[in-house]
C-alpha cells in the first residue's frame, strides 16, 4: 500500500487538527447548502502535516472534481489559464508551494479568484489584444510551509485561513493505529505509541517508520509491533529517543559546538551543516522549536538549556544557575 491508501478521505476519519476540521466542516456544508463555491483557502505550515491530504478531503466532501498542481509547475500564465478554463462549475484547484508562483502567473490568479474571470493574451505584436473569459465559480485550495512568504494581494484573496499545527502523540498514536489496521500490521498499542512519540509531530513520518518498524518486527521479530521491536527499529533508524533524526541533532550540534550555542544567523548554521538555509526553515527548526530545544531571535537562533541536557554537554557558565 501507499502514502496514498493510508489518507482519510472523509474529514470524519481526519485525526487530529480540530480547529481547521471543524471550521472546514462548518464552511464546507454552508458551501454545499447554498450549491455554491467554498471560499478558497489558504492552509499552511510544516511538510507532512495533512495538507495535500486536506485539499482531497474539502473537494470530497463538495461533491466536487480536485485539479492539483504545484506553484513551480505553473511556468507560464497559459499554463494556468489551460488548468482554470477546464474547471467544472464549484471544483476545487489545489496549488501546492503556492509560495513558488511566478509573479506573471500570478497576476493571471488575482481575477479569476476575486471575479472568477481571467484576461488572456490573443496574438502577438502590435496586433496583440487581451481579451475577458469567464470562468465557473471554484475554490483555490493552496498550500505553503510559511504564509509569511506569500504576497500581500495573494494571502488577502484566502477567505478561508488555517494553520496546521504539530500532532500530539495521543493523536499521532491513533494514526499509527489505524494505518497499522490498514496496513494489515499486528501491533499494541505500546508499541504504536512509541512510534508515535517519536514521529516529530508529524503523520508522514509516523507512517515511514510504522513501515519500517513493521520490516523490523518481521525480520528480527515475530512480525508483531511490540514496545520493545519499535525501540530496537527506532534505534536503528537513528531517531532519537526525543524523536529527533541525524539532521535534528545536526543542527543542535552545530549551534552548540561550533557557535557556542548562538546566537548564530540561518545562513552561517546552514554552511556550517552543509543543508539549505530554507530547508532548515521549513523542514528542520519548527519542530525542534516548538519542542523548546532551539529558539529563533532577531539575532539568529540559540540552543536552549534542553539542547545541552539532551546532547549531554554541559551548558556555559551563564546559564548554569538555572540548569
Ligand atoms: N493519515 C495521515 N494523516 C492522517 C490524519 N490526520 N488522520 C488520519 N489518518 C491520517
Amino acid at each position: 500500500a501507499l502514502e496514498r491508501a493510508l489518507r482519510p478521505k472523509l474529514l470524519a476519519d481526519y485525526i487530529g487538527q480540530a480547529k481547521a476540521r471543524e471550521q472546514l466542516e462548518i464552511f464546507i456544508g454552508a458551501a454545499r447548502k447554498r450549491e455554491e463555491a467554498l471560499d478558497h483557502v489558504l492552509l499552511f505550515g510544516p511538510p507532512g502535516l495533512g495538507k495535500t491530504t486536506l485539499s482531497h478531503i474539502i473537494a470530497a466532501e463538495l461533491g466536487v472534481n480536485l485539479r492539483q498542481t504545484s506553484g513551480p509547475v505553473l511556468e507560464k500564465p497559459k499554463d494556468l489559464a489551460a488548468l482554470l478554463t477546464n474547471l467544472e462549475k464549484n471544483d476545487v484547484l489545489f496549488i501546492d508551494e503556492i509560495h513558488r508562483l511566478s509573479p506573471i502567473v500570478e497576476e493571471i490568479l488575482y481575477p479569476a479568484l476575486e471575479d472568477y474571470q481571467i484576461d488572456i493574451m490573443i496574438g502577438e505584436g502590435p496586433a496583440a489584444r487581451s481579451i475577458k473569459l469567464d470562468l465557473q465559480p471554484f475554490t483555490l485550495v493552496g498550500a505553503t510551509t510559511r504564509a509569511g512568504m506569500l504576497t500581500n494581494p495573494l494571502r488577502d484573496r484566502f477567505g478561508i485561513v488555517a494553520r496546521l499545527e504539530f500532532y500530539t502523540p495521543a493523536e499521532l498514536g491513533t494514526i499509527v493505529y489505524r494505518s497499522a489496521g490498514l496496513l494489515n500490521v499486528p501491533i499494541q498499542a505500546e508499541g504504536a505509541f512509541e512510534i508515535a512519540r517519536r514521529s516529530r509531530g508529524t503523520p508522514r513520518i509516523a507512517n515511514r517508520l510504522l513501515r519500517r518498524v513493521r520490516d523490523y518486527a518481521e525480520v528480527k521479530g515475530d512480525g508483531v509491533i511490540t514496545r520493545r521491536i519499535a525501540d530496537l527499529a527506532l534505534q536503528m533508524l537513528d531517531v532519537d529517543p526525543e524523536g529527533f533524526d541525524l539532521m535534528d541533532r545536526k543542527l543542535l550540534e552545530a549551534v552548540v559546538h561550533r557557535f557556542d550555542g548562538g546566537p548564530v544567523g540561518l545562513d552561517n548554521v546552514a554552511a556550517a551543516i552543509g543543508e539549505e538555509a530554507g530547508t532548515i526553515e521549513d523542514v528542520i527548526e519548527p519542530y525542534l522549536i516548538m519542542q523548546g530545544f532551539l529558539q529563533r531571535t532577531p539575532r539568529g537562533r540559540i540552543a536552549t538549556l534542553a539542547a545541552y541536557r539532551h546532547l549531554g554537554v554541559a551548558p556555559p557558565q551563564a546559564a548554569g544557575g538555572l540548569f
